[in-house]
């Protein structure tokens, strides 16, 4: 899921000097090893020579970890019919129309049509728990969340959060029971490959077997994505993860090994989710991890350029293996609206699209290479790609998935775009676009939209813009290529202060974000965009990465205080699904 722009909290200095170990990132850079504060010329002879298995890697770079009540995989029990009626209208019919009836009137313009997929989203490393279980190895947000002091919102982890690992019958049966199409799930690398290269581990294969045959055995069409920001420690700590151009070859082999084992039964492929956000989170806190030599400020886009090495090599080796598959990545980011109608704020719109979705999207789609906003700052340091790595990334998607939750407001930094672009230490340097979500005085000074919850700065409903967000998106990247809504979903606010069972379930504003949407989505299709479908964020509450448990995103509460984990459908996964009662053509 998509905190976008928070940036983390500990001190990013240059490491400039103090490398230990490798640094592979231009293979033709010499390491840099200090000792005792003075280079040494020959690094090896001071690396250690000793050996981590799985288990050392856990008791050594993460500690203890919490274990579940059911730590063994739970068949489904049938949903109670009780459980399955919707709740009362809210507010939108002026009839009282009783909670059986449809929620709206249908509007004779709109339909899904036959073959739309919607559907549901989560990720491993938020649902699964079992963190240590079956042989999986640690991935960096296990040290995160265990070793960085002050780093959860009240020092959650996730080591169990919703069990998912143990309890997806379960959860798959809850969603066939509301006629859910579609389940994104992502694939944690580390237990694949506990290390992130090297050894396979088949128990985690077997289980993400069982996981698909389950989804197919409800007719559910599931969806794989590969990466969701859960790098395997061993890669980090060897090589710097994403900053390293190592990671190229280490994520094309473990994509091979995931297309091989689930090509035969999955049809929809993701390489990396997000970018814009997981690129954002380097450097990485010093203290836990191996400092590696970047400067802090140049790291995001290191991670950036080898997000979309290993992103075409992924697509080009899953095409290969699998010619009927559809296969992209996942962007993210707001619908990004001009303040004022002032060219410099036009300006500080185009160049936030440049720098976020544009620095993936418009190699992907366009041209091969950055757009010229982008290239303006990175060519000082980073090499052009070849033309083979051009050729590559050119159409490499064969959609265009975006995570699409919110909109905001972009305009000029202080000062102007210039002045910002000719001072390195503006803080907005070197997007040099502002924003906020907060219309001008002269327009009222009203926010885009309600608010979510404090711990999601981020995230307003701001459904309105959605139809020309999808629009802007067609128009400028997917052209004919279809596009998938990949994620959306909202916070409702404080709602983990809520203690009575039946007020938790009842989320007023997360249903009139869902109502409103899927509004906006049919407009959008009633206007030619080819939006193939939708996937909520989330089918359950789950650990919403630093802000924990302290965020709920879920369509079903779960009580994270009761140790057998139980679900409930909240009203908003109603009101989801009634949309598809009411426009999907049968
Ligand atoms: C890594 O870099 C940080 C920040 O420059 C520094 O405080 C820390 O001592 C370094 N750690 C090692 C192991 O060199
Ligand atoms: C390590 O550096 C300190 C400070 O420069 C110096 O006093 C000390 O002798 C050095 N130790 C070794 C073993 O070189
Ligand atoms: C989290 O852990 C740190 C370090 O142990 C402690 O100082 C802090 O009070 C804890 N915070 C909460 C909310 O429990
Ligand atoms: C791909 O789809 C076509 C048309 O449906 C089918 O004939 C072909 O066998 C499929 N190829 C593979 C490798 O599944
Ligand atoms: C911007 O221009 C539009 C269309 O010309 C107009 O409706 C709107 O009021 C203008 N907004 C501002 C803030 O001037
Ligand atoms: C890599 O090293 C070569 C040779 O030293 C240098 O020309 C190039 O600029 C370096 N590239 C990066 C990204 O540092
Ligand atoms: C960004 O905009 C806010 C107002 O929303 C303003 O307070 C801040 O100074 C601006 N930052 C820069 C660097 O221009
Ligand atoms: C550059 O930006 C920094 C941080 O906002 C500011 O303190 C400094 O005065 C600016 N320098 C110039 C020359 O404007
Ligand atoms: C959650 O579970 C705890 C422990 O069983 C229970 O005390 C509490 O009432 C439950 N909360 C809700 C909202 O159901
Ligand atoms: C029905 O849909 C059309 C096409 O999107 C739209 O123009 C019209 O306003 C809608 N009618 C109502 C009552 O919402």
């Amino acid at each position: 899921m998509a905190p976008s722009k928070r940036v983390f909290l500990f001190t990013a200095v240059a490491a400039a000097s103090t490398l230990h170990g490798r640094q592979a990132l231009n293979q033709s850079t010499p390491p840099t090893v200090t000792l005792n504060g003075s280079t040494i010329e020959n690094p090896t002879a001071y690396a250690t020579p000793f050996v981590l298995n799985v288990e050392d890697m856990w008791d050594l770079l993460v500690g203890p970890v919490s274990t579940a009540l059911v730590t063994t995989t739970a068949s489904a029990t049938p949903v109670p019919s009780s459980s399955l009626i919707p709740p009362p209208p809210l507010y939108y019919s002026s009839f009282p129309s009783g909670q059986q009836n449809p929620m709206v009137v249908k509007n004779e313009s709109w339909s899904f049509p036959r073959g739309f997929m919607w559907g549901v989203a989560g990720a491993a490393w938020q649902v699964e728990g079992a963190v240590k279980d079956e042989g999986r190895g640690p991935s960096v947000w296990d040290v995160l969340s265990h070793r960085v002091t002050n780093f959860e919102y009240d020092n959650g982890t996730a080591d169990i959060t919703d069990n998912h690992y143990y309890l997806y019958k379960q959860d798959l049966a809850r969603l066939a029971a509301l006629g859910v199409k579609a389940y994104s799930f992502s694939i944690s690398w580390s237990r694949i490959m506990p290390f992130g290269r090297g050894p396979v581990n088949q128990i985690a294969i077997d289980h993400y077997n069982d996981l698909i045959n389950t989804c197919l055995g409800y007719n559910i069409i599931p969806l794989a994505t590969l990466y969701h920001w859960d790098t395997p420690l061993a890669l980090q700590d060897t090589y710097g993860g994403w900053l390293s151009e190592n990671i190229v070859n280490d994520f094309v082999e473990y994509a091979r090994i995931a297309y091989a084992a689930f090509g035969d039964r999955v049809d929809y492929w993701f390489t990396v989710n997000e970018p814009s956000v997981f690129c954002n989170q380097y450097p990485l806190p010093a203290q836990y991890f191996k400092n590696f030599t970047i400067p802090w400020q140049q790291q995001p886009y290191y991670c950036g350029h080898n997000v979309l090495l290993a992103h075409s090599q992924a697509y080009r080796l899953g095409k290969s293996m699998m010619p009927n598959s559809t296969i992209a990545w996942k962007s993210n980011g707001g619908y990004k609206v001009p303040l004022t109608n002032s060219t410099e704020d036009a300006e500080a719109v185009q160049r936030a699209w440049d720098f976020n979705e544009g620095l993936w999207s418009d190699p992907i789609y366009l041209t091969g290479d950055y757009n010229d906003n982008v290239k303006a700052y990175i060519s000082s340091f980073l090499p052009a790609f070849t033309d083979g790595q051009k050729a590559a990334i050119l159409g490499s998607a064969d959609i265009y998935a975006h995570d699409a939750y919110t909109s905001q407001f972009n305009f000029a930094p202080d000062g102007g775009i210039a002045a910002c672009l000719a001072n390195t230490s503006n803080p907005l340097y070197p997007v040099c676009s502002n924003s906020s979500f907060i219309y001008t005085q002269q327009d009222g000074g009203w926010l885009i939209g309600p608010a979510a919850d404090p711990l999601t700065p981020w995230l307003y409903k701001a459904t309105d813009w959605v139809p020309a967000f999808l629009h802007y998106i067609k128009d400028t990247w997917a052209k004919d290529k279809p596009i998938a809504v990949s994620e959306f979903g909202f916070a409702e606010p404080f709602e983990r202060q809520k203690t009575y069972l039946q007020d938790i379930l009842f989320d007023p504003i997360r249903s009139a974000y869902y109502h409103d949407y899927m509004e906006a989505i049919l407009i959008a299709l009633s206007e030619g965009v080819n939006v193939i479908g939708c996937l909520a964020w989330s089918f359950v509450d789950n650990f919403e990465w630093a802000s924990a448990y302290g965020v709920r995103f879920g369509m079903q509460y779960v009580n994270f205080s009761d140790p057998t984990l139980p679900r409930y459908y909240k009203a908003s996964f109603f009101e989801y699904k009634n949309a598809f009662d009411v426009y999907q053509e049968k």
